[in-house]
């Protein structure tokens, strides 16, 4: 008899779960909405990157219908051979307009798009200087360039300096960084960067996946948010989180997106958005440009959540968005902090290594615009027992 050659992964499963490492799917029983049914239970859901509310936006909703009815479920082609549609040129322009550059271009996903992007436009001779916690999309794409990759410590400025400093004048180089990372939920160090980038030549690249639909005027980012307009080379979007939609995206010159349609291997290897998505995705530009007020009320959840979570004397690390880390340490007990909250129905999910640093284990939480007080009120009252009862904040 054959014995099995994936017989290995059976041990380093069991070896996942014996860490507290392994991961099981919740599964959502209808809307992606901020009270819903996971595993048959009724729960606040502190876990989607729903920032907005738009995954069930009426208007989106309705135009996606729209789109389905009068073009079909699919685009049945990469974007370069036969799968660009009016409908995907549409979306970019009014993605360009938004963000107030020359031109934009519509990935499949937002890790489609860092990786594509940095892939395409740096090759083995070229170096990447990298924030230690960028995305992992941004790790494959370095990885996938083969240019020699420089990481500096979380937000050191002063240590990316350095990198920069010591490489050759005329050497490529592309400064990297998180506008929001999606961990712990701070800011990248826009502003100290981009004078680095204009001081030693570098390409400066932020990817801005958390930051669309939150920060900046009307959702357009933390370039906005910073004021660093027309000093980010190479801007990245999701249209997957606050957008409610699927779908990353690049904002640049003319010259870089007309490289990547000639390059980006997502671009010209892997099948275009349905109608559907892109018609959802320009309804979600329409919201927020007509309903700021929805950005204003996530704030206001944020705030709230935010005092309510350090009022109880959890570690909330150095958030300044609205993902708020409660930061456990151990991966078992961060498991045991969201299993006991499930059970008083809370849904935040236990986040460990490798997406997190082995000691740093969380459960991390998203609040929404389209959480009631009440909601949040019964997730901080869960969170007050649950903590109590493990022993991290005083009882
Ligand atoms: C910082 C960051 N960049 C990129 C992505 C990828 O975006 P998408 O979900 O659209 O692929 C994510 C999603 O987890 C993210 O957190």
């Amino acid at each position: 008899m054959r014995s099995d050659p994936l017989g290995y992964l059976v041990t380093e499963l069991d070896a996942l779960k014996q860490q507290g490492l392994y991961r099981t799917l919740r599964v959502l029983e209808g809307e992606q909405k901020p009270k819903t049914t996971f595993d048959h239970r009724q729960v606040v859901n502190l876990s989607s990157n729903n920032y907005l509310g738009l995954t069930t936006h009426p208007l989106l909703k309705e135009r996606a219908l729209e789109a389905t009815r009068r073009l079909g479920v699919g685009s049945g082609s990469v974007r370069s051979i036969a799968g660009t549609m009016d409908i995907h040129m549409e979306l970019e322009r009014r993605l360009a307009v938004f963000k107030n550059t020359e031109a934009v271009v519509v990935f499949q996903s937002g890790f489609a798009a860092n990786a594509g992007t940095v892939a395409a436009v740096l090759s083995k001779d070229d170096v990447v200087i990298s924030d230690e916690l960028n995305h992992a999309s941004i790790i494959d794409g370095c990885r996938l360039s083969r240019a020699a990759i420089k990481v500096f410590p979380h937000k050191d400025a002063a240590a990316a300096r350095r990198i920069a400093s010591e490489l050759p004048a005329a050497q490529r180089k592309l400064l990297i960084t998180d506008g929001v990372f999606s961990m712990d939920g701070d800011l990248g160090a826009l502003p100290a960067l981009c004078d680095i980038a204009e001081e030693f030549g570098c390409i400066m690249m932020v990817d801005d996946a958390h930051a669309s639909g939150v920060f900046g005027r009307n959702g357009r980012g933390t370039i906005d948010h910073f004021g660093v307009h027309g000093r980010v080379d190479v801007q990245v979007g999701t249209l997957s989180k606050a957008i409610g939609v699927l779908g990353g995206y690049v904002a640049g010159s003319r010259a870089l997106i007309d490289m990547l349609c000639q390059r980006a291997r997502p671009f010209l290897f892997s099948t275009s958005h349905p109608p559907a998505v892109a018609a959802a995705a320009i309804a979600a530009i329409d919201v927020l440009l007509e309903e700021p007020a929805l950005i204003d009320r996530l704030w206001d959840n944020t705030r709230f959540f935010k005092a309510g979570l350090a009022s109880l004397g959890f570690n909330t690390g150095v958030s300044e968005s609205p993902i708020t880390p409660v930061i456990v340490g151990d991966a078992a007990k961060a498991s045991e902090l969201s299993d006991r909250l499930f059970a008083e129905g809370v849904f935040a999910q236990a986040i460990g290594y490798p997406t997190v640093a082995r000691d740093k284990a969380r459960v991390r939480t998203i609040v929404t615009a389209t959480h009631t007080r009440e909601e949040l009120q019964v997730a901080l009252d869960a969170f007050a027992r649950a903590g109590r009862g493990l022993g991290l904040i005083a009882a």
